[in-house]
Parts: C-alpha cells; sequence; structure tokens
C-alpha cells in the first residue's frame, strides 16, 4: 500500500513524498505528474536491483569505474552505489557524475526522508546538496546543475563505465529517450559499458539498437523486468532478439529530437 506523507519540510509545491512498498520514500513529481520511482517495487529496492547491482557486480574488479547518474533526483543511484560499495567493501575507486535539472530539488535533499542505510551517507548528500560535489577516500562524486543532454555533450569519447538511465518515462521526458540522445551517449561509453534502464519499451530499445548497442532482458524477482544495453556482450543476461522485435513490429520507431520537434507522437 502507498501513502503519501506531507512534511512540510521537503513537500512543497511541485514535489511531494511517497512511502513505497520496500519501505522507503521516493517522491511524486507533480509537475511530470510522476514517481521518481516505482512504488511497487520500492525505492531503494529498485535503485539496487535495477541499477547498481547490475552495473557494480560486472565491474567491481576493475581498478576504477566510472559513472554517470541520470538523472540524479533523490539521489538513491549514486547513494546507493556507495551504500553497495561500503557494504561490500569494494576496492574499486568510484566516480560518479550526475546531472539534474531541478535545482529547487537539490536544495531540499538534505530535508528528505532517506532510507536508513543512508544515514552514513548523510554527509555526501549535504555536500552535494550546497556545494555539488564529494570527494573522499575511493569516492569522487559530481552534482551538476543542468541539463543532462547539454552535459552529455561536454564528456570526451569513451569515458564511461556504467550509465543509470533513470529519466522520467519517455511520454512525459521524451528529449531523453531519443536517437540522437542514445547517440550522444553511445559516444562517451567505453565498449563494455553498461546502461541500465528500467523501460522495456520497444521504442526505447530500438533508439538504443539504432547506435548500435546490444539489448538485454533482465528479470529478478521482486521487481518488474527491465532492460540493460552494451555494445559489447554482457555476461549472465539474455540477448533480445531486435530483428525478430523489429520484423513482428513493422511500425515501431524510436523517438526523434526531429519528430519531438514538429510534436509527432510515437507512444
Ligand atoms: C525519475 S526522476 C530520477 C530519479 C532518481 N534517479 C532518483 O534516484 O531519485 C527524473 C529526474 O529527472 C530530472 N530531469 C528532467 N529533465 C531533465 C534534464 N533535461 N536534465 C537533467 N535532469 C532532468 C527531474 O528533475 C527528476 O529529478
Amino acid at each position: 500500500m502507498v501513502t503519501t506523507m506531507p512534511t512540510k519540510q521537503f513537500n512543497d509545491t511541485l514535489h511531494a513524498m511517497v512511502l513505497s512498498e520496500d519501505g522507503t520514500y521516493t517522491a511524486y513529481s507533480k509537475e511530470y505528474g510522476e514517481h521518481y520511482h516505482s512504488t511497487k517495487d520500492g525505492a531503494l529496492h529498485e535503485s539496487l536491483s535495477k541499477h547498481v547491482i547490475p552495473v557494480l557486480e560486472r565491474k567491481k574488479e576493475q581498478e576504477e569505474a566510472v559513472l554517470l547518474d541520470i538523472c540524479f533526483g533523490l539521489g538513491f543511484n549514486t547513494l546507493t552505489t556507495l551504500w553497495y560499495h561500503r557494504r561490500y567493501n569494494l576496492k574499486t575507486k568510484l566516480r560518479i557524475y550526475a546531472p539534474e535539472l531541478d535545482s529547487a530539488l537539490i536544495d531540499a535533499l538534505p530535508s528528505f526522508v532517506y532510507p536508513k542505510e543512508f544515514e552514513p551517507l548523510l554527509e555526501v548528500i549535504c555536500a552535494l546538496s550546497t556545494e555539488g560535489m564529494y570527494s573522499k577516500g575511493l569516492w569522487h562524486v559530481e552534482l551538476f546543475r543542468g541539463d543532462a543532454r547539454e552535459y552529455v555533450r561536454k564528456f570526451a569519447p569513451q569515458t564511461f563505465d556504467g550509465v543509470y538511465q533513470d529519466a522520467f518515462s519517455p511520454k512525459t521526458n521524451p528529449v531523453l529517450w531519443t536517437r540522437e540522445y542514445f547517440g550522444d551517449l553511445a559516444r562517451i561509453m567505453k565498449n563494455d559499458a553498461i546502461l541500465t534502464t528500467y523501460s522495456t519499451a520497444l521504442a526505447t530499445r530500438l533508439a538504443l539498437h539504432e547506435n548500435g548497442f546490444k539489448l538485454y532482458l533482465c528479470e529478478k524477482e521482486g521487481v518488474r523486468s527491465f532492460t540493460l544495453a552494451s555494445k559489447g556482450s554482457v555476461a549472465e543476461a539474455q540477448e533480445i532478439d531486435m530483428a525478430h522485435k523489429i520484423k513482428t513490429n513493422p511500425h515501431a520507431k524510436a523517438l526523434s529530437d526531429a519528430d519531438l520537434a514538429e510534436g509527432v507522437e510515437h507512444l
């Protein structure tokens, strides 16, 4: 069961705290009309299962892992990454880069009710909210206030080992799901980098496929199925037969910047 809890500190005209089914709070965006996480999967559980474990478990033997957290929002994907890293005593050096457009949300983060797992990370949350950066020991995190598309274009080619693609849905925030956007991401991801997304929409998979990504279906107990994408092969993941998908859905199309500019809807 999901309930909203109006707290004076966090809730404002645009954001409301909502209890999700794993007992952790997420938020509801009144601007986008969507929750920040699946309330059914649970905020912490979703972040851990769909983003953090699929990437960290495959990158944990590397000396360094460079991750892109799109979009930071309440910061669950970054914070869960740090929590998991500490919990399992990983030795990989972490560099995490996270763009987030909503400056008022970033300012309000210290008053959000985070899961108890994040209690030791309070100094990270406060530093990111006020200074946009946290750097200590094996961790370096940068939070950029601004547009993710602009941010992605700034990086040199072949930089990232993992991308958490966690924008609002293609229907409500289509600019972060077009073939051109995934093309920009492809240019900054290493060949064996992994992109994680909760989206299982064919339009999303086509946009990735058209940029040379292989697509993988992930099914885990306790969360809805999700997608991994990589230019390389992903161990222990079930590759999706995109040729077959395209043949059986001949009218399906990736979102494109041009169509969005013209107001053409595909979803
Ligand atoms: C689904 S929420 C992200 C959830 C987040 N990963 C978390 O753990 O809380 C989507 C976020 O995208 C942000 N956003 C929307 N458009 C954006 C853009 N063009 N660039 C950067 N952030 C954007 C919204 O402000 C919102 O915080």
